[in-house]
């Protein structure tokens, strides 16, 4: 097998770069380890950067998020019992953010794939790079019958998220450089069939630790809050999550409306930066490179920011041969994703219980929150990072 460039994982980046590469004329292959069904199950991101919203409906993939999305010009910051509002529109001069959920984005950028001519393997899992420092790198994959395939490319694209193989072909030390932080809390997601509580996202600052609350439907409701990261799912009955999130939303006669529990599950707080972002003909993208603590809402936003950057790279080369604009791809990636990890890490230092933490860092705390929601050009700085950055 043959293409110009081999495209592993079928996440946001994945699926993104092939179809802006398509548009332009390139061919792509994508090698994805798991099956259509599962990742058009599994419950992730769900705000949209307007950047993101702009490139999707660019590409001709935005009709369903446009119409099933939720605008948001705002979010709250709730604290000391009261609730402080971040108006997006005014501060990021007309920028928002949309609600829409991952999967959704998934399964509307897999249609459009496969209804264009897209080829993606599914259940077919990568299991090694080979050559990628040659002009004619190879992907190594098992299919879904247990055969062992190559895939010839001029370029590969390693979008196969932090647990991927794509990192590791970029030798550790001599080349590869890992920055890393991993916090001591998690956060519990749940799904609920329940009404609105709340118009807009509620971002709270609790001293039993931060909680969440958004949504993704008129009958569904999707919340978090923080957790220990060993913790079971099974600790957590519907009645015990709901007493907790009650608890740290609190204040101003404020409730949430609650609902029978669907979906429960527990995620580790991470950041992570890979440099460079480049190897040869190998191009990390998304979280195969980079992870951000889930607070500012940036992974998926990165994802496609990064493959943006990585797309006009590719087309520049295959319409011009030069190599100019590629071997700038990890400067130009990575000056936004340091971007969002100071962003991302503040925001979770901000608002999340630290259980090593002092009554000195509490004050801290709310001082710092007391900040961002009475200083113009304190707020402007949250409003302008949350929407993100124009993309380059
Ligand atoms: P992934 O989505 O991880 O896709 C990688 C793909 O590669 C997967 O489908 C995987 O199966 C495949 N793969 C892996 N290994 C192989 C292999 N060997 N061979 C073939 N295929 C392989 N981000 C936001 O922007 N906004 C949010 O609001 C937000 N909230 C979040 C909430 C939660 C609870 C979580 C968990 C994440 C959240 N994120 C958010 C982060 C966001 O989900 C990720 O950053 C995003 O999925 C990254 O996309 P990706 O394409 O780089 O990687
Ligand atoms: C959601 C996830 C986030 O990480 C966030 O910061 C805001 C909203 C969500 O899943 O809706």
């Amino acid at each position: 097998m043959r293409t110009q460039v081999a495209i592993i994982g079928a996440g946001p980046a994945g699926l993104l770069l092939s179809h802006m590469l398509h548009l332009r004329g390139i061919d792509s292959v994508i090698i994805e380890s798991r099956s259509r069904e599962a990742i058009e199950a599994t419950i992730r991101a769900g705000v949209l950067e307007q950047s993101t919203v702009d490139l999707m409906t660019e590409i001709g993939a935005g009709e369903r998020m446009k119409r099933e999305g939720f605008v948001h010009h705002g979010f709250e910051l709730r604290f000391a019992g009261r609730s402080h509002r971040i108006n997006l529109h005014d501060l990021a001069k007309g920028r928002v953010i949309t609600v829409y959920a991952q999967h959704e984005v998934l399964k509307d950028l897999i249609a459009l794939r496969l209804r264009t001519g897209g080829q993606i393997h599914f259940e077919a899992k990568a299991t090694g790079l080979e050559d990628v420092t040659s002009d004619q790198p190879r992907v190594r994959f098992t299919t879904k019958d247990d055969e062992d395939k190559e895939l010839a490319c001029d370029f590969i694209a390693g979008c196969d998220g932090s647990h991927g193989v794509s990192r590791a072909a970029i030798p550790e030390g001599s080349v590869r450089q890992d920055y890393f932080r991993v916090y001591p809390f998690g956060w519990f997601g749940i799904l609920a069939k329940a009404p609105p509580s709340s118009d807009e996202l509620i971002y709270a600052h609790h001293e039993r630790g931060f909680a969440l609350v958004s949504t993704r439907s008129p009958d569904v409701q999707r919340m978090y809050f923080q957790c220990d990261p060993n913790d079971a799912v099974d600790n957590w009955p519907d009645e015990r999550i709901w007493a907790e999130l009650q608890a740290r939303t609190a204040g101003e006669g404020f409730r949430l409306k609650e609902g029978p529990i669907f979906q429960k599950g527990i995620i580790p707080l991470r950041s992570f930066v890979c440099e460079p972002m480049q190897h040869g003909r190998l191009f990390l993208a998304g979280d195969a490179a980079h992870t951000v603590p889930p607070t500012g809402a940036k992974g998926l936003n990165l994802a496609a920011a990064d493959v943006h950057v990585l797309a006009r790279g590719l087309s520049a080369y295959y319409a011009t041969g030069s190599t100019e604009l590629l071997g700038d791809y990890s400067r130009t990636a990575l000056r936004r994703v340091w971007r969002a990890q100071h962003f991302s890490w503040w925001m979770t230092s901000m608002l999340h219980r630290f259980h090593e933490g002092t009554a000195f860092d509490l004050k801290r705390q709310l001082a710092e929150l007391d900040l961002v929601t009475s200083s113009r050009a304190a707020a402007t700085t949250v409003a302008e990072n949350y929407v993100g950055l124009p993309l380059t």
